[in-house]
């Protein structure tokens, strides 16, 4: 017995110690050959870029990704930027300016999204030589310009503070302006969310927009745009308030979607808290950040999603590290794990025992609890100071955990460093992609975390959600139509039972639970609303119940009318 006992402990610190010293191992390695994987793909003269300021990747087949996507750019040049501002590379300079220059550039460029004052902005991506990519796409995205005025802003504070400022207000401040007043102007809009495939509203998207108008808003404030201000302040409340409709409570997770018909469980909620990581925010759950009991929660789920559907992770223990991918349900290239995604995972736990080390405890909440089971089954609901046993244990163990998702990264990297896009489920071979810039970039900002760097705050302390939610932006919606909707449905009820709707638009509420539209009865058991909806928009739609103080919704998929450009419509549906 006692023999037994003393091999688990021996056998649990060999593991653990094996998961960190391989992550050491794959960070001194890796970390010189992720930051000269990036180089080589941006600025004129990278030796993969074919002249491009910044492409996705050099692979010009199966898949094409010799693009500039508005994303993949933004977010691989904050990483740069950060190097830059916090003096770590003091070489980026040329390369940060080439970026601004050709965003502003690419800000004008007409395309199929629009022109720059007609929705352009949201165009995904472009032809390396700066002309409009003019192939069917998922289009909108509206998480670029976000993305890009966040990257931007960060490098114009710098200049700031190192009195540089007729470049930024007469250069910079109006490139971020068009991001940001796009922004102000359509986050209610629906539009395709990160992955290109779900046409609706998506958490990580509205996630950076919120952070855009905020530190917009000071930035602003700080070069004297003061007429600004209000405008992207109100927007950003409304932002957040419509950011916690995307919380699962009974399901413990962040549903990635408001469309698509799937789990909803998500590697864009991971991406999330750790691209609006603000250290000076604590555990933040309006936020979601990267220690809250929300981000922890779902962190859980999510990971949990991908055990049993990659033949790589099979035999792995149920609280160890595994190979997480895009969500489970995806098919594309043969839906793999992804770099990526996996060590977005590890970087999201690196935040948190940042945040934990700062605060000096770790709080732990019926919501976060079966997070932290995972390393301590006695674990309760409580506060543990830095000075307690429990709050060692949990520590240790998580960052083990966090080591964990770069020790599986580390197995499947090829000899040379490489970083594809995916790797195969099942034989863990690099797949889709070569060189993808953004696993690159997505490595050294884990890394970074796991050295306990931090990064300038965007402003997410002490943020007020508002008690209800405004879902109408500044600029838009003006004057556009409306036609008359009728929406019957059969559905049988009890008692005291009613139906609802709800769905994809501010008429119906944005799929909020809550504020769902209740229908009539008077020709029961055909239940009836008529809304006035948006004209010539494709609308999704649910039908709840609700019963005793629960709600019940109706099972996938969506329900969807595109409605007409004018008059009224009918939908007959049947409760599902
Ligand atoms: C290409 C997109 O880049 C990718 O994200 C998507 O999964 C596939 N198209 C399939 O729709
Ligand atoms: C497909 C990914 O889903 C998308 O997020 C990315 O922008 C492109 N590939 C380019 O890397």
């Amino acid at each position: 017995m006692r023999f037994t006992f003393l091999a688990t402990i021996v056998g649990l610190a060999v593991g653990a110690l094996a998961q960190s010293s391989a992550a050491d191992a794959y960070v001194a390695s890796e970390g010189p050959i992720a930051k000269t994987g990036v180089i080589a793909n941006i600025g004129s003269s990278g030796s993969k870029s074919h002249g491009a300021k910044a492409s996705a990747s050099p692979s010009t087949s199966n898949p094409d990704y010799l693009y500039s996507w508005t994303r993949d750019s933004a977010l691989v040049f904050k990483a740069l930027i950060d190097q830059f501002t916090s003096g770590e590379d003091t070489t980026l300079r040329n390369l940060i300016d080439d970026y601004t220059t050709s965003s502003g550039r690419l800000q004008q460029v007409s395309n199929p999204s629009g022109t720059v004052s007609t929705g352009g902005l949201g165009e995904p991506k472009f032809n390396i030589d700066e002309s409009a990519f003019t192939g069917a796409w998922g289009r909108p995205q509206r998480d670029g310009p976000a993305l890009r005025a966040t990257a931007i802003i960060t490098y114009a504070n710098w200049l700031l503070d190192n009195s540089n400022s007729t470049y930024v207000t007469q250069t910079l401040w109006p490139i971020i302006k068009l991001d940001l007043d796009y922004v102000q102007n359509n986050w209610n809009q629906t539009g395709f969310d990160l992955w290109e495939e779900v046409n609706s509203s998506s958490f990580f998207t509205t996630a950076v927009q919120h952070r855009a108008l905020r530190e917009g808003a000071t930035f602003a404030a700080r070069i004297g745009q003061t007429s600004v201000v209000s405008g992207y302040t109100t927007q950003a409340a409304n932002v957040l308030c419509f950011l916690q409709s995307y919380w699962n409570p009974s399901a413990g997770y962040i549903t990635a979607n408001t469309g698509g018909g799937r789990s909803g469980k998500d590697s864009n909620t991971v991406l999330t808290s750790v691209h609006t990581f603000d250290p000076a925010a604590g555990c933040d759950a309006s936020t979601f950040q990267p220690c809250s009991d929300k981000a922890l929660s779902n962190l859980k789920v999510y990971v949990d999603s991908f055990r049993s559907i990659y033949a790589i992770n099979s035999g792995i223990a149920a609280n160890a590290a595994v190979a997480t991918g895009r969500y489970p349900e995806d098919s594309y290239q043969g839906g793999n794990p992804w770099y990526l995604t996996t060590i977005a995972v590890s970087e999201q736990l690196y935040d948190a025992l940042i945040v934990w080390d700062k605060l000096g405890s770790i709080n732990v909440t019926a919501v976060s609890l079966p997070f932290f089971q995972q390393f301590s089954s006695s674990v309760a609901v409580g506060t543990y100071a830095s000075s307690s046993a429990t709050y060692t244990t949990l520590t240790t163990a998580i960052r083990t955990f966090a080591d964990g998702f770069i020790a599986v990264n580390a197995k499947y990297t090829p000899a040379n460093g490489g970083l594809a896009e995916q790797y195969d489920r099942a034989s863990g071979a690099p797949v889709s992609a070569v060189d993808l810039t953004w696993s690159y970039a997505a490595t050294l900002t884990a890394f970074h975390a796991r050295g306990g760097k931090t990064y300038a705050s965007w402003g997410a302390a002490g943020l007020a959600v508002p008690a209800t939610c405004s879902t109408s932006g500044s600029g838009s919606s003006g004057g556009a139509g409306t036609v008359a909707v009728t929406f019957n449905v059969q559905a049988t009820t009890v008692y005291g039972e009613n139906i609802y709707i709800t769905g994809s638009v501010d008429a119906l509420q944005n799929w909020s639970p809550d504020n769902a539209l209740i229908l009539s009865a008077a020709n029961y058991p055909t239940w009836s609303i008529t809304v006035n909806l948006p004209a010539t928009t494709a609308v999704q739609y649910k039908f709840i119940r609700k019963y005793n103080g629960a709600t019940t919704w109706e099972s996938d998929p969506n329900n969807q009318i595109t409605t007409p450009a004018s008059g009224s419509a009918t939908q007959a549906d049947t409760w599902r």
